[in-house]
C-alpha cells in the first residue's frame, strides 16, 4: 500500500515538457519484439559506431585508471582541447578553459546554462518548431516564454521583421540552434548578422546550439560567436553525439562567457557532479584526432538526404523542404492528416515505420512530420515503400 502522500508530485512538474523520440523509441522497440520489422527513424541519433579511434581513446583510459571523480567543469585537457577546437573551428579569438563547462551530453548542459541566467520573469525567445528541451527547462524556471515560428517557406528560417518586432530590452536570451532540429534548416550569415545587431542593441544574450555544427551539407558554417561583439554575449553549445556518433557516451560542452561558466560548474556540482572521466578521455581523442570518419559520415548522410527528400516529394499528399544540415527531413503532411501524431503512430503501427509528430516540436510543427534518415539506403527505401503501400489506406 502507498504511504498517504506518496503520489504527491512537486507541482512544479507540471511545467516540464518530454522529448517524444524516447517514447516513441520504447514503443517501436515493444512492437520489435512482437516480430514485426520496424525501420528507426524516429530517434536522433547517427547509425555509425563510433571512430575506431575514439573507441580506443575510452578503452585505453579505463585501462590507465581514468575511473575517478573530476572536476566538475571537466578535466583541464578536455577543456583545453574544446577551447582550441572551438575557436579554430569558428574563426573566432582563441577561448580559455575558464570558458569551456563539460557535461554529460548538451542537453544536461543547456538545462544548466538556463537555470544560471534565466530569473522566473525573464523573457526568453527560441524558435517554433525545436528541440524540446529548451522550453520545458525555460517554463519549468517560470522565465516569460516566446516562441516566433519557423516559416516553411523560408526553408525553416525566421521572418527577421517579426523576430525585430517581438525582441526589446525585456529579452534576456535568445535561444537559436543552427543546423535545427527538427527541420534540418540553417540560418544563413544574413540572420545571424542581424540577431547579432539586435542582440547588442537590446543587450540580451544568445544561446548558440551548434551541436549538429558538423552535420553541414551546402557551403560553410557560419557561428554567430564569430560576428563582432557577440564572442562576449554568445554562449555555444556542442558536443559530441552527432558529429562523433557517440550519443550513448554523453558527453557535451558549452562554451560561455567566465563568469556564467562558474555558476553552470556550480550546477554541474549540485547534480551530477562529472563526468566519467574515461569518456572525456575519448573526447579528447575525438576532437585531435583524424577527422576524416566526421567527413565520410556526413557524405553517407547527404546521400541519405537526397534519397529521403526525393522520395517523400515523390509521395502524393506529401511536400518536403531541402535540409541543408542536421540528419531530419521534415515533411508536411497537413493533406494527408489533420493530427500528425496519429499519423506517425499509423505509420508505425502498419507499414512499422517510425518516425516523430511535428507538433512535439512545437505548435508550429503541427501538420508536419520528422524522419531521421540517420538509416541504411536500404532501410530508406523500405521505409519509403512502406509509406508509398500504406499511406493511401490511412483515414484521417
Ligand atoms: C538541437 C539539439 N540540441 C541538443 C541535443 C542534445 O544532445 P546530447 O545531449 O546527446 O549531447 C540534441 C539531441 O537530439 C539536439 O537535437
Amino acid at each position: 500500500m502507498l504511504a498517504p502522500n506518496a503520489d504527491r508530485i512537486a507541482e512544479a512538474v507540471s511545467r516540464l515538457g518530454s522529448e517524444s523520440a524516447f517514447e516513441v523509441l520504447a514503443r517501436a522497440r515493444a512492437l520489435e519484439a512482437t516480430g514485426k520489422h520496424v525501420v528507426h527513424m524516429e530517434i536522433g541519433e547517427p547509425d555509425f559506431d563510433t571512430p575506431e579511434h575514439v573507441k580506443e581513446a575510452g578503452v585505453a583510459a579505463i585501462r590507465e585508471n581514468y575511473t575517478h571523480y573530476s572536476p566538475s567543469a571537466g578535466i583541464a585537457e578536455l577543456r583545453d582541447a574544446v577551447a582550441a577546437y572551438a575557436a579554430a573551428f569558428r574563426n573566432v579569438e582563441p577561448f580559455s578553459r575558464e570558458n569551456v563547462v563539460v557535461g554529460p551530453g548538451a542537453k544536461p548542459i543547456i538545462w544548466n546554462i538556463l537555470s544560471a541566467i534565466l530569473d522566473p520573469g525573464d523573457e526568453f525567445v527560441y524558435f517554433d518548431p525545436a528541440y524540446p528541451a529548451y522550453a520545458s527547462c525555460a517554463n519549468y524556471l517560470q522565465a516569460k516564454v516566446v516562441a516566433i515560428p519557423l516559416r516553411e517557406e523560408k526553408n525553416w528560417r525566421m521572418d527577421l521583421d517579426e523576430f525585430e518586432r517581438r525582441v526589446s530590452s525585456k529579452t534576456r536570451a535568445v535561444m537559436i540552434n543552427s543546423p535545427h532540429n527538427p527541420t534540418g534548416g540553417v540560418l544563413a550569415k544574413s540572420d545571424l548578422q542581424r540577431i547579432a545587431e539586435l542582440a547588442q542593441r537590446h543587450d540580451f544574450l544568445v544561446v548558440a546550439d551548434e551541436i549538429y555544427s558538423r552535420n553541414f551539407y551546402e557551403g560553410e558554417f557560419s557561428s554567430i560567436a564569430a560576428l563582432p561583439g557577440m564572442r562576449e554575449r554568445t554562449i555555444v553549445v556542442d558536443g559530441f553525439s552527432k558529429a562523433y556518433a557517440m550519443t550513448g557516451w554523453r558527453l557535451g560542452y558549452a562554451i560561455m562567457p567566465e563568469p556564467i561558466a562558474k555558476v553552470v560548474t556550480l550546477f554541474n556540482n549540485n547534480t551530477f557532479s562529472c563526468v566519467p572521466t574515461f569518456v572525456q578521455r575519448a573526447g579528447i581523442a575525438a576532437l585531435q584526432g583524424p577527422d576524416e570518419p566526421v567527413r565520410r559520415m556526413n557524405d553517407i548522410f547527404r546521400q541519405r538526404r537526397d534519397r529521403m527528400v526525393g522520395g517523400l516529394n515523390a509521395l502524393p499528399g506529401i511536400s518536403c523542404t531541402m535540409p541543408e544540415g542536421a540528419f531530419y527531413a521534415f515533411p508536411n503532411v497537413s493533406k494527408i492528416s489533420a493530427d500528425d501524431k496519429v499519423l506517425a503512430a499509423y505509420l508505425l503501427g502498419e507499414g512499422g515505420v517510425a518516425c516523430l509528430g511535428g507538433s512535439g516540436f512545437g505548435a508550429a510543427g503541427k501538420g508536419y512530420l520528422r524522419f531521421s534518415y540517420a538509416a541504411s539506403l536500404e532501410d530508406i527505401d523500405y521505409a519509403l515503400a512502406q509509406m508509398a503501400r500504406c499511406l493511401p489506406l490511412f483515414k484521417a
